[in-house]
């Protein structure tokens, strides 16, 4: 690979750990920064990669990191904010003011060292500075924010946009399977809200086949699967992979908020926010005859039904169930 030394910031995430594993068998050199190491125990098997315990939200110690980079891939994203107009001060933070800080820290690093540098960022499908959700709106901002910084100066900037991310350690498909095992009746607010669910594989190859790829560069794209689904098909999908044959009942507007609200302050962060219900007020897929353009060189993309296999046995290392029970572990 050209862009041999790689930051990935928000590394230790469920897409980090993908991109991390597709970059390391392509012989990249990656350091991925993290609040708490312990987040990253996944990665330290991974022969290049250099887990470094520090918060990127300080402006020193992000510059410490860009030193000798030759790419940045920002990746850092929160679910579930603190309320505010447009957007509330978390997602403001994680959103907007660290990809703009990302983008400062870059552009000084590239004048230092008299070369231009690369960056891909992770946004996300439906991101718009006017869109119905905070999530949404700060997404986009984010965006803005990133393009503002990167024109005309030396950063090479790609962004990303997926619908819903699905894998073996997806916190989407699997918590539904979990919920199935607990509730027989799974209630549900956005039912008929469509998803295009694409494959965390397929996600990472995106990203790592777009670092050298020159033509990619000032580009945002859409990242989807194969096939739309409701959220309600996507539910009874995960149940019956995990092998619960579950009613799923599709909660009106006011009813669905309240639900929202009560599982914002569930034990242990919330489960779902308002805010997750108002991203489903506009569906979450791809325009009319979009298709993975052919300069990321995607192939076929994998369908949700691969899932079944890891639903089956709840998480990736469910296929060894089996063999721990027969050793009594
Ligand atoms: N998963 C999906 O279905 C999906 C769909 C569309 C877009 N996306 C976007 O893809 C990105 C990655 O998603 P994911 O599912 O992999 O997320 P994830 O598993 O929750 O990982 C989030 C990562 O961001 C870092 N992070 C979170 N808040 C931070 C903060 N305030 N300051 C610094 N670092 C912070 C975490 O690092 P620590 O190690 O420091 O905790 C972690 O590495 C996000 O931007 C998300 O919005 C995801």
């Amino acid at each position: 690979m050209k862009h041999q030394r790689i930051l990935l910031i928000g590394g230790t995430g469920f897409i980090g750990r993908a991109i991390a594993g597709e970059l390391v068998n392509r012989g990249a050199s990656v350091t991925v920064p993290t609040r708490r190491a312990v987040r990253g125990r996944e990665l330290l098997p991974l022969p290049t990669v250099r887990l470094v315990e520090t918060d990127v939200n300080d402006h020193a110690a992000l510059a410490r990191l860009m030193v000798g980079q030759d790419a940045v891939i920002n990746l850092v994203g929160i679910l579930h904010s603190r309320r505010g107009e447009p957007y509330g001060p978390d997602f403001a933070r994680a959103h907007v003011d660290l990809p703009r800080a990302i983008a400062v820290a870059m552009k000084a690093e590239a004048a230092r060292a008299g070369r231009p540098l690369r960056l891909l960022h992770m946004s996300a499908l439906g991101a718009d500075s006017a869109g119905p959700s905070m999530y949404l709106r700060s997404k986009g901002d984010g965006e803005a924010a990133l393009r503002g910084e990167a024109a005309g100066s030396a950063l090479a900037l790609t962004v990303f946009r997926p619908s819903v991310v699905f894998g073996p350690d997806d916190s989407f498909l699997n918590l539904f399977a979990r919920l199935a095992g607990i509730a027989p009746v799974l209630a549900l607010g956005g039912a008929e809200a469509r998803f295009q669910p694409v494959f965390v594989d397929d996600v990472a190859r995106a990203f790592v086949n777009a670092l050298d790829n020159a033509e990619t560069v000032g580009r945002s794209y859409e990242l989807c699967g194969p096939t739309v689904y409701s959220l309600r098909e996507l539910v009874k999908f995960a149940a019956q992979s995990a092998g619960h044959r579950r009613c799923v009942v599709g909660l009106p507007g006011p009813l669905a908020r309240l639900q929202a609200l009560a599982l914002e302050y569930a034990p242990g962060g919330p489960l779902m926010s308002r805010d997750n219900l108002d991203s489903m007020k506009a569906d979450n897929v791809a325009p009319a005859g979009w298709a993975p353009a052919p300069e990321l060189h995607l192939g076929p993309l994998a369908s949700v039904e691969i899932a079944a296999g890891w639903l089956g046995g709840l998480g990736r290392t469910g296929h060894l169930d089996a063999f721990r029970r027969a050793a009594g572990r």
